[in-house]
């Protein structure tokens, strides 16, 4: 079987439009728990600045924001970002918030300002895999945190169920992070219950 990028689902459609609000709804429960992971992982406090890479409906960011940090969540998608405000609205989070429409490879934001990166179920999607990892290298401070989180995906696996990392991908991933002196870069399977994810952990080059 031929060897899949880490970003197989590059040409997936945008969520834009009544398709964006349907596949966010599915996304607004069950994701806490992957949330928690990441945050954890980063040991977030309020002392961090963090951001989300392909937010979502927003699980992530209010989990860090509720733990005091300061957060921006970045998505492409303007019915993911309105649901991520929307549910914000409604849970007030402790920590303050930012929203940016935007995507991996052109993030719009100022260089070496995160102390956190992170990205769930979103890298598979990015179109431009290298521009966004040059984006993160940018975004981050020396030394900062970088994670990456996907559900495990079995080798030749399809529809749904091919959302998400095989082994080869996760690995394939922490190779490019490693090829730019990320280090040191761990790969770790989770089994969250209902979910089994994967998560490549890295710390960026310390300049
Ligand atoms: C499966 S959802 C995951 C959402 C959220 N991270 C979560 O775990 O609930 C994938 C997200 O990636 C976003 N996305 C798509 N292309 C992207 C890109 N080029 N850069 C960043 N995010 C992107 C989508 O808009 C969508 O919100």
């Amino acid at each position: 079987m031929a060897d899949l990028p880490p970003n197989h689902h590059a040409d997936y459609p945008q969520f834009t439009g009544l398709f964006g609000y349907i596949a966010g709804l599915t996304m607004v429960t069950g994701r806490t728990r992957d949330a928690r992971l990441v945050a954890d992982m980063a040991d977030v406090d309020a002392a961090d600045r963090v951001v989300d890479i392909g937010c979502g409906p927003g699980t992530a960011v209010r989990v860090a924001a509720k733990r005091g940090a300061r957060v921006t969540g970045l998505d492409p998608s303007e019915p993911m970002l309105r649901l991520a405000r929307l549910l914000t609205r409604l849970r007030r989070p402790a920590g303050e918030i930012t929203w940016v429409r935007a995507g991996a490879e052109d993030m719009r934001l100022p260089d070496a300002s995160f102390d956190v990166c992170w990205s769930l179920a979103t890298v598979h999607h990015w179109p431009e895999l290298e521009a966004g990892m040059d984006e993160v290298e940018r975004v981050l401070r020396p030394g900062a945190t970088f994670i990456a989180l996907e559900k495990q995906a079995a080798p030749g696996a399809t529809g749904n169920a091919s959302h998400g990392w095989t082994p080869q991908q996760a690995h394939t991933f922490a190779g490019m992070l490693r090829s730019r002196g990320f280090t040191p870069v761990e790969v770790t399977n989770h089994d969250l219950g209902r979910r089994q994810v994967v998560t490549v952990a890295a710390t960026a080059p310390q300049g």
